[in-house]
């Protein structure tokens, strides 16, 4: 299917079947495409957890408020963390580039201090999650990116070496008795005239 058509059916799925799963296959090729993600001058500043132990599900369930019904019942949990330690993620991930793209951080993002690099850091993991909320659409999944999850709760559950906890996404299959399914609900967006500018 052309994508945008596959955009007018994606959406942020509510309620999901607990009877079809993500097959082993599909998963690892959700593993392969978010290690193939974009960075900003490939830094790669992320850890992707896929959480499909029921009671580890359960567990991160009991904090995650409104989306605790959606990760009991959905197939597959990917959590989203960023590099904590920025000294490290120099080291590793920085000093291994070609010079002109090290230049490029120590000049546009380093020079303005530790919170403009945590942010550009953080950046770099939210694209990964566009791209990833793509890749799912064309697989045929349904899915939902969660910031309603408490992050610290989340650190403490899972077993994430120097990663601070951004978001999670719950992958699996819609059920079509969801109201916010497409079948059952328009899509909202604001007019093209409101947000787009052609010059
Ligand atoms: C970064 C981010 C965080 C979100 N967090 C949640 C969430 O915690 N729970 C939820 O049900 N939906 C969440 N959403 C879904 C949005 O509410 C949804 O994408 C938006 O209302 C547009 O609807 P649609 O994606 O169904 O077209 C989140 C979306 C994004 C991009």
């Amino acid at each position: 299917m052309e994508f945008l058509k596959l955009a007018n059916r994606r959406y942020a799925t509510k309620v999901y079947s607990s009877q079809k799963v993500v097959s082993a296959e599909t998963m690892e090729e959700l593993k392969e495409i978010l290690r193939l993600s974009p960075s900003s001058i490939n830094s790669q500043p992320w850890h992707f957890t896929f959480v499909t132990n029921p009671q580890v599900k359960e567990d991160l369930a009991a904090h995650s408020y409104m989306n605790g019904d959606s990760i009991k019942k959905v197939s597959v949990l990917v959590v989203f963390s960023v590099t904590k330690d920025i000294e490290k993620f120099e080291q590793e991930n920085i000093d291994v580039l070609p010079a002109s793209w090290k230049d490029f951080y120590v000049t546009m993002v380093k020079a303005h201090g530790d919170g403009a690099v945590r942010s550009w850091m953080e950046n770099q993991v939210y694209l990964s999650l566009g791209y990833f909320l793509s890749a799912c659409m064309a697989l045929g999944l349904d899915a939902t990116p969660m910031e309603g999850i408490d992050r610290h709760a989340y650190a403490d559950i899972l077993p994430l070496d120097g990663q601070d906890v951004l978001f999670a996404v719950a992958v699996g299959y819609a059920d079509p008795s969801d109201a916010f399914h497409p079948d059952n609900m328009a899509k909202s967006r604001f007019a093209a005239t409101r947000i787009i500018t052609h010059i």
